[in-house]
C-alpha cells in the first residue's frame, strides 16, 4: 500500500486594492456585473468575466429556471460565448464574484464541480491554464494558478481513449 497526498498552493489577498490593475479592473467588472444575474430562486447572482489571449473580454452570469436543474453557472455560461464568438482564442485569466441576496459577500467561492470540469476541458483544449480570481462584492481575493489545480484524479479526454 501506497499513501498518496493532493495539495496546491494559492494566493490570498486582504482586498481588491492588493491585486495587479489588470486583475483588479478585471474583479470590479465581475463584481459589477452580478447585477445581470439571473437568479430569481437562489437569490445568489454570480459574475464571471474572463480576458482572452485575443485581449477580448468575455463575460457570463448564471441563469436559472423554474425547473432547477436547467439553470447554467456563470462560468459555464461564458464558456459558451468564448467558444461560441472567439473559438481559436482561450481564456487567460477569468474573475468570478457573487452578491448573496441573503447574507454577505465578503468570502470567495470557488466554481462548483461541474464548472471545474468544463474549465479543466477548456485547459486542456487549449493546453494552457485559467487563472483564476476569486472574490465576494469585498474582502479577500483568491488568485489560482489554474482551474484544474481544484480537480485532482480528474477524469478527462485522455480517459476515453486508454
Ligand atoms: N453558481 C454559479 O453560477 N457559479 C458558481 O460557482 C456556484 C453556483 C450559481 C448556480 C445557481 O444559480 C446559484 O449560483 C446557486 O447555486
Amino acid at each position: 500500500m501506497k499513501h498518496a497526498n493532493y495539495s496546491f498552493d494559492f494566493d490570498v489577498f486582504d482586498s481588491i486594492d492588493d491585486l495587479r490593475k489588470d486583475e483588479a479592473d478585471l474583479l470590479q467588472q465581475a463584481r459589477a456585473l452580478t447585477a445581470n444575474a439571473y437568479a430569481p430562486y437562489s437569490n445568489f447572482c454570480v459574475a464571471a468575466v474572463a480576458l482572452l489571449n485575443n485581449g477580448e473580454i468575455v463575460k457570463g452570469t448564471n441563469q436559472e429556471n423554474a425547473s432547477f436543474p436547467v439553470g447554467v453557472c456563470a462560468e459555464r455560461a461564458l464558456l459558451g460565448s468564448t467558444a461560441a464568438l472567439f473559438p481559436d482564442a482561450f481564456i487567460e485569466v477569468m474573475a468570478i464574484s457573487y452578491h448573496n441576496h441573503n447574507g454577505t459577500s465578503n468570502l470567495p467561492i470557488s466554481p462548483c464541480g461541474m464548472c471545474r470540469q468544463a474549465l479543466l476541458e477548456h485547459e486542456n483544449r487549449y493546453h494552457h491554464p485559467v487563472r483564476l480570481i476569486l472574490s465576494g462584492m469585498d474582502g479577500e481575493v483568491y488568485v489560482i494558478a489554474s482551474a484544474g489545480l481544484l480537480l485532482p484524479l480528474s477524469f478527462t479526454g485522455e480517459d476515453l481513449v486508454r
